[in-house]
């Protein structure tokens, strides 16, 4: 099973840093960001990681090639520790696809699709990391319960927050899954039929890819991936697992990545 991390923003957010230096690459405590989700989507069961990437970001790319040189030299100086974590990150199990252009979620989920083949995949979106690493496999779990049904992680935002995300139409089915009966992307908050934010993980039946040919651009223009789930429905089963805020955090904006860089600093040093 392959997990696809979208990688070929520009970063807006970031600017001017992400001129040059790839937002995936801006630090959290000692590591670039989209080593967490690399690590989290291996953790979770995938066997190789697929950065839909841009082909200006190739610097992502140099990060997870082995350094056998600076490998070498680091032994040699006795500092073992800082080598094996350049060893360990340039044996990743990680390959590249590219979105050459920035039509949408749902595009840059389709340009891995020669990689996931007929297999069910995970989507991790960068702007997010969860420590734990263990919310993909809850999905999972939910997933094997309900015949591989896809599932989909989400989180209950104030309402006035709700036309930021997809959000979802269902009914529960316990205290923390839902069953999901629609989606929509970015609906206006008179539109939205819940609370319940898509999250930024999901577990995907290769259906919804084979779907993303076909969807039109929606919500911005863009080719949503919200879309393609909402039209699967008409077909499969797929469910939401209900999680808590505390589980992730968050890296959109300079502010809320500055936050995540302190607690996880104190939760790694204790200080
Ligand atoms: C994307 C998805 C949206 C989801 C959000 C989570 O939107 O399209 O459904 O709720 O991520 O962060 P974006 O934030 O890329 O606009």
């Amino acid at each position: 099973m392959k997990a696809l991390i979208p990688a070929a923003g520009l970063g807006t957010r970031f600017l001017p840093v992400t001129k040059s230096v790839p937002k995936e690459m801006l630090p959290v405590v000692d590591r670039p960001q989209i080593q967490y989700i690399v690590e989290e989507g291996l953790a979770s069961g995938a066997d190789e990681v697929v950065i839909i990437n841009s082909r200006e970001k190739k610097i992502i790319e140099d990060y997870f090639t082995e350094n056998a040189h600076l490998v070498s030299h680091l032994r040699a100086k006795g500092k073992d520790a800082y080598a094996d974590e350049v060893q360990h990150v340039g044996e990743l199990p990680v390959s590249y696809v590219y979105q050459d252009e920035p039509l949408g979620l749902g595009h840059a989920v389709h340009c891995a699709a020669e990689k996931t083949g007929d297999e069910p995949f995970f989507v991790l979106l960068g702007d997010v990391i969860v420590p734990g690493n263990d919310m993909l496999v809850r999905m999972k779990e939910v997933s094997d319960a309900h015949n591989g049904a896809s599932v989909i992680a989400v989180l209950p935002v104030p309402e006035d927050q709700v036309s930021r995300f997809g959000i979802i139409a269902g009914e529960a089915v316990s205290d923390d899954v839902w069953k999901v009966e629609s989606l929509v992307e970015k609906p206006a908050v008179e539109d939205a039929p819940s609370n319940l934010a898509v999250f930024g993980r999901y577990l995907l039946s290769p259906r919804v890819m084979d779907l993303l040919a076909e969807v039109k651009p929606g919500a911005g223009g863009e080719i949503q991936l919200t879309d393609a789930m909402d039209a699967v429905l008409k077909e499969e089963e797929m469910y939401a697992l209900i999680i808590d805020g505390d589980e992730g955090f968050d890296l959109g904006t300079v502010d809320s990545w500055l936050e995540t860089n302190n607690i996880l600093y104190q939760r790694r040093f204790g200080k």
